[in-house]
């Protein structure tokens, strides 16, 4: 892959690169992230929209990410990256259920073209063993459980579920998947509040950074609750346009901030590779 080019770089002053050479060609510079605070996991989403903030086309078959960027290479090369960096993989029932089911939601899953540099740099550099914990977030429990990530060895998935999802669970035989763990959390209405969920991220599976792949329901439960501290965002150089009949989310549905409520970030890098942005933003703090 040609290398992204930097335009911007703000983050913070560093002793040291921590991404290997190879990487760091390829992502036109460092990757860090803050320390661990010992409160709640560091939480990083990553989305692709298009120029009019449009994040699936809710078209059958092409919904995805990927109709979004065009498949864009360097996207996918940054996704893998920040799979490679953290500890969890967190994303909800709606994208599951419209990502191809042989997907497994590890680094070389999305860029298999630099899986061995996502490894070295995984085990030499950041000291993680395996492959990120995918947690799965599903209030009802209606999930395929014929999916590959339920039946790949080395994954690990963790369902998080109400009582009744996990019953549901239960019934369709999720206690016989060998590395599928389901945890059932107390709901209202069927939803779990995202903060029980990072506490036992934490307390139990040790968890202390969490990629949030979304979708926009289960982000937007996540920045209602004030739980997301960076998005990486790939802005995708197409408009998809949408009408009230057939809406097409942005990265954040089911909430809706009041101006003087609504997050602000700032701006820590900015990124580039043909008509392609790739930002990286961090919330300001007291927002
Ligand atoms: N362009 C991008 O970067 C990008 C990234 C991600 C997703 N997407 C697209 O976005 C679309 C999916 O988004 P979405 O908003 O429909 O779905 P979603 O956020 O992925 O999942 C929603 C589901 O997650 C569960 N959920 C969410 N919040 C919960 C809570 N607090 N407690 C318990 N369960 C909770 C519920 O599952 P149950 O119904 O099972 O209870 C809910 O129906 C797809 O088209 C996907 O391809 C695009």
């Amino acid at each position: 892959m040609e290398p992204v080019r930097t335009l911007i770089d703000l983050q913070d002053a560093s002793p040291g690169p921590l991404l290997p050479d190879e990487l760091r060609i390829l992502y036109g510079g460092d990757l860090r992230f803050p320390a661990f605070s010992g409160e709640r996991p560091y939480v990083v989403g990553n989305f692709v929209s298009t120029l009019d903030g449009v994040i699936s086309f809710k078209v059958p078959g092409q919904s995805g990410g990927g109709t979004i960027s065009g498949s864009d290479e360097a996207d996918r090369f940054i996704m893998g990256l920040l799979r490679a960096s953290v500890d969890a993989v967190v994303v909800g029932a709606g994208t599951v259920h419209e990502v191809t089911p042989t997907h497994l939601w590890i680094a070389e899953s999305i860029y298999p073209e630099t899986k061995d540099l996502y490894t070295g740099y995984r085990r030499t550099a950041l000291r993680k063993a395996g492959y990120p914990l995918l947690v799965i977030v599903s209030g009802s429990g209606g999930l395929d459980l014929g999916r590959a990530i339920f039946h790949t060895p080395g994954t690990r998935v963790l369902i998080v579920t109400t009582e009744s999802g996990k019953h549901r669970l239960a019934s369709i035989g999720a206690k016989t998947l060998d590395s599928t763990e389901v945890a059932a959390l107390d709901d209202t209405g069927g939803l779990i509040d995202p903060s029980t969920i990072l506490a036992l991220l934490r307390d139990e599976f040790g968890v202390r950074i969490v990629l949030h792949e979304g979708g926009a329901t289960l982000f937007g439960c996540f920045m209602a609750h004030g739980l997301v501290d960076e998005v990486f965002l790939t802005l995708a150089p197409q408009i998809a346009g949408r009408t009230a009949e057939r809406p097409r989310p942005g990265m954040v549905a089911a909430v809706e901030f009041r101006p003087e409520t609504a997050p602000w970030f700032h701006l820590v890098s900015a990124k580039q590779r043909g008509g392609h942005l790739y930002l990286r933003y961090r919330v300001k703090s007291g927002t």
